[in-house]
């Protein structure tokens, strides 16, 4: 059983990523925090609550929010052409009597790195503003939990917001690059593999017709906000005909079966200015290389392995057979 903390900005991929967590047998969530990014962080926790109320889960899992700005300036606002009004593409999520702690994320984190010890995978699906505060506060946070995965950056893959960088680097490349030299076991799920993998309509298809039981509304859910609002904007962005990437769950891919992946190691830093390379992750393949922390780099993914254990958490086993 694999022990996560989940901070995520929920959005719809996030909320993907959330619920395939949540519904994977092999991981227990023992919390999720919130920031900004594709909404503010407050309306992250509502998304990410009413997520934990439609996943049914048998165990508690607490909700923290985080800061709604980044380290080193202001919020630029969110993104509904992407992510809806609301975050998770305008549908109308169950409500819950569950409300966020009142703990800010940075001392959930910190209190989780406490209590779960050596055993906590802390997985980012946003801005790595929440995971850089907990560290400013206890530096030896690295030595503490098992490891970092992190969805953001990319590697050889033009960028998705500069030519060079992702959005969760370039939100808070401050942030980022504190969390790259800090010394954490951190692994990189970028644009390189995530926008290999794609999630087609017959996918969703499938999901839906196949979802087994309790897992009907989910895939319901998933089906209407790809379509709704992920999909039109892909098309848009990435010449998605009828299919999008899948950023944020290939991060949880990964820790469910690295395997998927290919990866290479490199000292990297997160560029913090530059007029067009802010946020972009710079590897240092030189003989004598700067001083930074190996970071590990998912280079390459069996894109249909990955998609369809993605689909499997939720549906017969039969289905893609
Ligand atoms: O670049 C993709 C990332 O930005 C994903 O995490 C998405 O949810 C947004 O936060
Ligand atoms: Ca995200």
């Amino acid at each position: 059983m694999q022990k996560i903390l989940i901070d995520a900005d929920t959005g719809i991929d996030d909320s993907i990523a959330i619920l395939y967590a949540l519904r994977c047998p092999d991981i227990r969530v023992v919390g999720i925090t919130t920031g900004c990014g594709n909404t503010d962080a407050a309306q992250a926790a509502e998304n990410t609550l009413r997520l934990v109320k439609m996943a049914g889960v048998s165990y508690p899992v607490p909700v923290a929010i985080g800061e709604n700005k980044p380290l080193g300036g202001e919020w630029e606002g969110p993104v509904p052409h992407i992510h809806g009004k609301n975050g998770v593409g305008d549908v109308e999520l169950p409500p819950t009597e569950q409300k966020p702690l009142a703990e800010h994320a940075s001392d959930f984190i910190l209190r989780q790195a406490r209590e779960q010890g050596r055993d906590l995978t802390i997985v980012t699906l946003g801005r790595m503003t929440n995971l850089a505060l907990a560290l400013e506060k206890e530096p030896n946070l690295p030595s503490m939990v098992k490891n970092v995965v992190f969805m953001g950056g990319t590697f050889r893959h033009p960028g998705n917001v500069t030519p060079v960088s992702e959005a969760n680097l370039f939100g808070d490349p401050e942030a980022a690059d504190r969390v790259f030299q800090a010394g954490f076991d951190l692994t990189m799920v970028g644009l390189d593999v995530t926008m290999k993998s794609r999630l087609t309509s017959q996918h969703l298809d499938l999901l839906v017709k196949y979802a087994t039981p309790g897992n009907e509304e989910i895939a319901a859910y998933i089906r209407k906000a790809m379509t709704g609002r992920y999909y039109p904007f892909n098309r848009w962005q990435n010449n998605c005909l009828d299919h999008c990437p899948v950023h944020d769950p290939s991060a949880l891919l990964y820790v469910t079966d690295p395997s998927l992946f290919t990866t290479r190691k490199a000292r990297a830093r997160v560029e913090c200015s530059g007029q067009f390379t802010r946020g972009m992750v710079v590897a240092d393949f030189r003989e004598y290389p700067f001083d930074a922390p190996y970071l590990t780099i998912c280079v390459d993914v069996d894109e249909r392995r990955a998609v369809e254990k993605l689909i499997a958490a939720f549906t017969h086993q039969e289905t893609l057979l």
